[in-house]
């Protein structure tokens, strides 16, 4: 940036100028561009900075998304960073080397240029653990729920939860981030790169608790997949490495849900903008609850739907969710009503802490496994791609034998073939078996069953 100052107007240029520039990010460079050339700071004091804040009219900067990613770019120019006081602390996790300059207000950035009051390096901010998360001991019955839960923890795999009303659907998949391992650190920094662009971090501290979205069904397609005039992340990728909850899945629009499947396979997502594109990352664990129909009750014994056949009703119901959506569930598990007296039962021995230690073991046998072969951006069995599944999941005789069958009879599309794979080599790990045998696999494909229904019935 160049300023240059005369005496009645002042010059700027944003160079180069082909570049789109939105946000006030711009409002601190160009002030200490102007004060510089005035002589209120040193001429070279700004050199080897990269500067980025917005400037309120009595001089104090405030704070800008996007300073985590700034600072990584800095320290790979060998730059230091003056940015807002609020975001000094995200700044600070870009390296511990990185010299990080963050001011309250202009006066203090002068006082330490003129070395009269110098100013600390932030610390880098670990945001504190939020008070007690819902545990999965508040859950009475639900027996293989819970185990579809902690399968899809295991191995980030997508889950369908179908039920009556008040089953306890949205209950189940709130207990999830009480059963996920916490992020690593290479995932903790991609997650946090997307929130600090979204502006998300509070206080600029990150955090190791993997990302939980849980976006109502009246969501735009920007709001859920990215764009609008600032081309945000959407909630898909604020969901990266975590869990996008689609609670009353067939009460989304259509074409809102229809935009999840190229994310959904590919693990990103590109927002086309009027001269240029942005890719954000979008490896998200889709978890989804729906009723089986509008009333919510079609899968009670007996019930007759007022209005049309019953059978009408559901499909008219899982028409709203299109064939290849559903095709990318792996789970699909039917919430049957709780009985009473489950409900007095007292409440079961297992809770959240003894099934996160089998998931973590079972997440550490996968990112033991990719990194030996030489993968170590695959960090989850659903993350594999699909010759590296064939290869790591393949199945002893007896489970060839039922895959074989079983894909015939449930006209398994290549990507359900794959997906099955994946999930029997997660029930596999969680077994701490290293060959996914034939139990593993006819495990894996119950909760397909569902989904070929489905399919069918689509
Ligand atoms: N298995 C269960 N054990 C204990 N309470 C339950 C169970 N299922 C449902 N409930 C109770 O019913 C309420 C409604 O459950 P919810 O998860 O909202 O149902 P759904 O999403 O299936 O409509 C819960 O807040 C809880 O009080
Ligand atoms: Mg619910």
């Amino acid at each position: 940036m160049l300023t240059a100052v005369y005496a009645t107007s002042v010059t700027v240029n944003l160079a180069p100028a082909d570049l789109p520039k939105e946000g006030s990010h711009y409002d601190l460079p160009i002030a200490l561009g102007i004060m510089a050339a005035i002589g209120a700071i040193p001429p070279d004091a700004l050199v080897n900075y990269t500067v980025l804040g917005e400037l309120a009219l009595d001089g104090t900067i405030t704070t800008v998304a996007g300073v985590l990613p700034a600072a990584i770019a800095a320290n790979a120019r060998g730059h230091g960073l003056i940015c807002p006081h609020a975001s000094g602390s995200e700044a600070a996790w870009a390296s511990q080397d990185l010299d990080v300059l963050a001011p309250i207000s202009l006066i203090q950035l002068a006082n330490h240029f003129k070395g009269t009051q110098v100013m600390a390096r932030p610390r880098p901010a670990v945001r504190g653990l939020p008070g007690a998360q819902p545990d999965l001991r508040d859950i009475k019955g639900q027996e293989s729920a819970k185990r579809a839960l902690e399968i899809a923890a295991a191995g980030g795999h997508n889950l369908l939860l179908n039920g009556p009303p008040g089953a306890g659907k949205s209950m189940l998949a709130a207990r999830l981030p009480s059963i996920l391992p916490p992020l690593r650190p290479r995932e903790l920094l991609e997650v946090s790169l997307v929130h600090s662009i979204a502006g998300d971090l509070a206080g600029g501290a990150l955090t190791d608790r993997r990302p939980f979205r849980a976006p109502h069904h009246s969501a735009s397609m920007a709001a859920l997949v990215g764009g609008g005039t600032r081309a945000r992340p959407g909630e898909i990728s604020l969901a990266h490495h975590g869990v996008l909850f689609l609670d009353e899945l067939p009460e989304f629009q259509p074409q809102v849900l229809d935009s999840l499947r190229q994310p959904l396979e590919t693990g990103e997502v590109a927002i086309a903008r009027a001269n240029h594109r942005i890719v954000y990352p979008a490896r998200f664990q889709l978890v989804a609850a729906m009723n089986p129909c509008r009333c919510g009750h079609a899968s009670e014994p007996g019930f007759t739907c007022h209005r049309q056949p019953v059978a009408r009703c559901i499909a008219q119901y899982h028409a709203r969710l299109s064939g290849p959506l559903l095709d990318r569930i792996d789970l699909h598990v039917d919430v049957p009503a709780v009985a009473a007296a489950d409900l007095m039962l007292p409440p079961p021995a297992e809770g959240s802490r003894e099934v996160a230690e089998r998931v973590a073991a079972a997440r550490d046998i996968q990112v033991t496994r990719y990194a030996g072969l030489g993968l170590p951006g695959i960090l989850s069995n659903a993350a594999a791609p699909a010759n590296v599944i064939e290869a790591v999941a393949q199945p002893d005789a007896g489970g060839l034998a039922l895959i074989r069958e079983a894909s015939d009879r449930l006209h398994l599309s290549a990507r359900g073939f794959h997906r099955i794979l994946k999930l029997a080599r997660t029930i596999a790990d969680l077994d701490g078996a290293t060959e996914v045998g034939r139990t593993h696999l006819a495990e894996a494909l119950t909760y397909r069953i569902d989904t070929a229904r489905q399919l069918r019935a689509a």
